[in-house]
């Protein structure tokens, strides 16, 4: 949508002028994937895929939001925050409305318009972008100085204690405080990160939905969880580790005995997946572009027998794009069960490879995926219109 759609819609609904866009984006992963929740490194870039809110202040006690495409508006009584969890839209809103208040930001009313053209359940995190969005909103409308960071670590409450999603801080990071043609290499452990250049070369990066049907993401990730918890209580009994990030490889092979069934491949995964985010950095500050492609199969293949949150659409995807001769690497990312896949791909051969991968999956998978033009932009931005 246009900035001046956008603002003909704001006005077309609220019946007053729009004053501020404020923006925040929808995310890849590079690598680094199931990592976040136990201390790893994860390396993840903002989109041009974003959350964009048209917004004006009102200075009443109500927040109106309305949505691109959906019919009305949904008000929260900003001193009834905490009524809202029930909400199946705008409860995002109300939850970051909640975390912000409780840290004594002042919510102030105001009318936002939504236009997120981060696609909803594709693992691009959506749900990020609109937190991360909204909680610049709010912060900006408070008048109050805020910190990035803060508002990402906000925003993840938001979802977990909100909306019931026990997600880790790679997203919201991501959708808060990425930068334009970098990767935001960050450790979920102290929040320390380092914004590395992604630069490929003569190859691109291609982000590609399998549109697989969104079911039960979030109860199968909150598994997930439960599962590495246990691994890590385990291996405690014999290791003085933190989080299941600081067993190296060579550790793990000693210890995995106490480990069995899924609870021991579910750590095997988080333990050679944070080896691979350290060589994948190495590899792409060194310019080897090759070795960066490995490691992504690598680290699919390990979501797909390990962490067993691929799928048959998601293998298909990747799969397909693996057998293109200007294809260095393809792996699902974000939670998985669905969502995106990301290609490494000659740039001069992207056309073919979409027109050909495209094809592949509609024939096996029986409907289509769809491609995104993406760049790699700044996380948050604040504009007055
Ligand atoms: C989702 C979560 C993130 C992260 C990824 C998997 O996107 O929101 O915190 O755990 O899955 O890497």
């Amino acid at each position: 949508m246009e900035r001046t759609e956008g603002m003909q819609a704001f006005f077309d609904i609220f019946g007053a002028k729009a004053e501020d866009l404020f923006t925040a984006a929808g995310r890849i992963n590079v690598i680094g994937e199931h990592v976040d929740y136990c201390g790893g490194k994860v390396f993840p870039a903002a989109l041009n895929l974003r959350c964009n809110i048209y917004a004006r202040k009102t200075c009443t006690k109500t927040v109106r939001m309305a949505f691109r495409g959906i019919e009305g508006i949904v008000e929260l009584d900003v001193n009834k925050l905490d009524s809202y969890k029930g909400l199946k839209l705008g409860n995002y809103q109300a939850g970051v409305a909640y975390f912000l208040k409780e840290e004594g930001v002042e919510i102030v009313g105001c009318d936002l318009y939504y236009d997120c053209t981060v696609p909803f359940g594709s693992g691009l995190s959506s749900s990020a972008a609109i937190e991360v969005a909204t909680a610049v909103a709010f912060s900006e409308y408070a008048g109050v100085q805020y910190d990035k960071v803060q508002l990402a670590l906000i925003s993840q409450r938001a979802e977990n204690k909100y909306a019931g999603v026990n997600c880790g801080i790679m997203d919201q990071f991501a959708s808060a405080m990425g930068k334009k043609d970098h990767a935001v290499l960050l450790d979920c452990s102290t929040l320390e990160y380092e914004y590395v250049p992604l630069k490929l070369g003569d190859y691109c990066l291609v982000v590609a939905n399998c549109n697989k049907p969104h079911n039960l993401v979030e109860s199968k990730y909150n598994v997930r969880r439960q599962e590495v918890e246990t691994a890590l209580k385990l291996i405690q009994q014999v290791l003085p580790v933190k989080s299941l990030a600081e067993v190296s490889p060579k550790q793990f092979a000693e210890v995995k005995y106490l480990l069995s069934g899924v609870v021991a491949k579910r750590a095997e995964h988080v333990v050679m997946e944070c080896d691979r985010v350290n060589k994948a950095v190495a590899a792409l500050k060194a310019g080897d572009i090759v070795e960066l492609g490995r490691l992504l199969n690598e680290s699919h293949y390990s979501l797909c027998d390990l962490y067993e949150v691929t799928g048959k659409e998601l293998d298909a995807l990747s799969g397909f794009a693996r057998k293109e001769k200007d294809c260095l690497g393809s792996r699902m990312i974000g939670a998985g069960f669905g969502g995106c896949t990301i290609s490494i791909v000659k740039r001069s051969a992207v056309d073919g490879f979409i027109r050909r991968v495209g094809k592949a999956y509609q024939d096996a998978i029986g409907y289509k995926a769809s491609f995104y033009e993406t760049s790699i932009e700044d996380g948050i931005t604040v504009e007055k219109l």
